[in-house]
């Protein structure tokens, strides 16, 4: 089958690319480079061929032409930075909704059989009912998840005026090999384990209690494989998390376990500090409200998982332990 990913050179997108190609579909990886890197596509996992990569832009008209004859495009390429967007709202919807319109156009035009959308848990930060379910009327404010919100509000408009096949993939937090480290606020089990690994001592928010839903990116590759042809899941939205969760202070007391540095303890501070880096964000008459970082560091979130396990048989295999093992190999294998 002919599979084009974009944001291919992304974490998701690089991981789930040579897990297909080593399954001998024929795969483009699509990415402009913005925040993937092409050492993601040569890592020491893989070596068994040279990669189809084309750096592209998923707003160029060219991908028009790079779609043709493919079967199914998992579309990842995206802004997924909470701050970065925050930052540059317009560039997070012309990158974000545009660039997914310009996919979905590129789509129709090739009858590409199924498009599959990658959304975000971070459309549920204003729900109060757990576990999350994919019925939720979601109504985010951050700018981040208001774009992938209004993408998927795209998605169901393809769906509907052209009768198109759009799978959405809300992923929860999800980490393992080739997560990025190197953006100004990378994610939590990023960061914890480039601490970790230069023996420092970690910043983090808050107490440590607040929880979220974390998934290893196996459990998402083997769904993403299952929605690349199930007949069942056309049009259907289903949450891609673990259905548990995990304290801060609990997933930083199992990296540091795993690393066997039990006696660097973290430092937690105000929630405000969270976007420190973006000053931008707080300057002016109109500055960012410190409330709204408060809310976000102290968000919990649990998946419903029933929807996917119904529809495709799916449910997440890897332990927290497993998968923090298995993550923080990679990273010191490659640092
Ligand atoms: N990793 C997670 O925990 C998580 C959770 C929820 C949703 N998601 C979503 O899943 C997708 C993949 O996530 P990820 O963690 O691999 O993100 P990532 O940032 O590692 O990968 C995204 C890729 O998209 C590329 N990209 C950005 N703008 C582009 C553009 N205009 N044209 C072409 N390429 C562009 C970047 O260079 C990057 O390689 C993202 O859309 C993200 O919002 C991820």
């Amino acid at each position: 089958m002919k599979i084009l990913i974009t944001g291919g050179a992304g974490f998701i997108g690089s991981y789930l690319g040579i897990y297909l190609v080593q399954k001998k579909h024929d795969v483009v990886f699509l990415d402009n480079l913005s925040f993937g890197y092409l050492e993601n596509l040569s890592s020491q996992n893989f070596s068994e061929q040279k990669l189809h990569f084309i750096k592209m832009d998923i707003r160029d008209a060219q991908v028009n032409r790079v779609l043709k004859d493919t079967d199914v495009v998992i579309h990842l390429a995206g802004i997924s930075s909470l701050p970065e967007c925050q930052r540059n709202p317009a560039d997070a919807y012309a990158v974000n909704v545009s660039g997914t319109l310009n996919i979905l156009e590129a789509a129709r035009y090739n009858n590409v059989k199924r498009v599959i959308f990658s959304s975000t848990s971070a459309i549920y930060e204003n729900e109060k009912v757990f576990p999350l379910r994919e019925t939720t009327l979601c109504q985010p404010t951050l700018m981040y998840s208001l774009s992938k919100k209004h993408a998927e509000e795209v998605c169901r408009s393809y769906q509907k005026l052209y009768g198109m096949d759009i799978v959405i993939l809300r992923f929860f937090n999800t980490y393992g090999p080739h997560m990025d480290f190197r953006r100004p606020n990378p994610p939590l089990i990023s960061y914890i384990i480039q601490c970790l690994l230069n023996k420092e001592t970690p910043i983090l928010h808050s107490d440590g209690q607040q929880a979220r839903d974390i998934i290893y990116v196996d459990d998402v590759i083997a769904l993403c494989e299952m929605a690349l042809t199930n007949k069942k899941v056309k049009n259907q939205i289903f949450n891609v998390g673990s259905g548990k969760t995990y304290t801060i202070q609990e997933i930083y007391n199992a990296v540091a376990k795993t690393f066997g540095l039990t006696d660097i303890k973290p430092i937690y501070r105000t929630s405000k500090l969270l976007w420190d880096k973006y000053p931008q964000l707080f300057e002016g008459e109109y500055s960012f409200q410190a409330k709204f970082l408060e809310k976000e560091v102290n968000k919990y979130t649990l998946a419903s998982i029933a929807k996917a396990q119904k529809f495709l048989g799916w449910k997440p295999k890897v332990s927290l332990e497993e998968g923090l093992r298995k993550t923080i190999e990679f990273a010191m294998k490659n640092k």
